[in-house]
């Protein structure tokens, strides 16, 4: 059976350390989903909306060569609904989550992998509006 691998994101302002976590995902399985978050889900969580629509976002991750399959995800709260429907092996997620997704190794792995350094969205658009 291919193993299918998830993993979640908000992917705005594509960076290397996007690109890199997608990479390293894709190698745990032979399929890759990834969980593209809604623009109001970041805007509870980040007080901010994104400088890309989740369309776009999508459009840009769908596009990737290691990514099968994208989705919106509408809440934190469906983590698990979402590993079930897309049966999930594994969950892939940032270190910077490392810990907090531990409860669902009962129906798949988890895996954290550690964040590209010197990289996030917000230093770039911090970088780019001080230019
Ligand atoms: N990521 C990574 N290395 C980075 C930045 C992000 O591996 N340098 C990973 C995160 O751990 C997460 C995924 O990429 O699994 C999506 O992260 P996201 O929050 O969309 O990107 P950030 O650049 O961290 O955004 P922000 O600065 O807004 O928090």
């Amino acid at each position: 059976m291919p193993r299918t691998v998830l993993t979640f994101g908000t992917f705005d302002v594509f960076h290397l350390g996007h690109l890199r976590i997608i990479e390293r995902a894709a190698s745990y399985g032979e399929r890759l989903v990834v969980g593209v978050s809604a623009d109001k889900l970041n805007l509870l969580k980040k007080d901010r909306l994104p400088v890309f629509s989740e369309d776009e976002r999508l459009a840009i991750i769908a596009a990737l060569k290691p990514v099968d399959e994208v989705f919106v995800e509408e809440s934190l709260e469906l983590k698990r609904h979402y590993i079930e429907r897309y049966n999930a092996d594994v969950l892939v997620m940032g270190d910077d989550w490392a810990g907090r997704f531990d409860e669902f190794s009962d129906i798949c792995e988890v895996v954290y992998l550690p964040r590209t350094p010197a990289i996030s969205t917000t230093a770039l658009i911090e970088k780019i509006s001080a230019t």
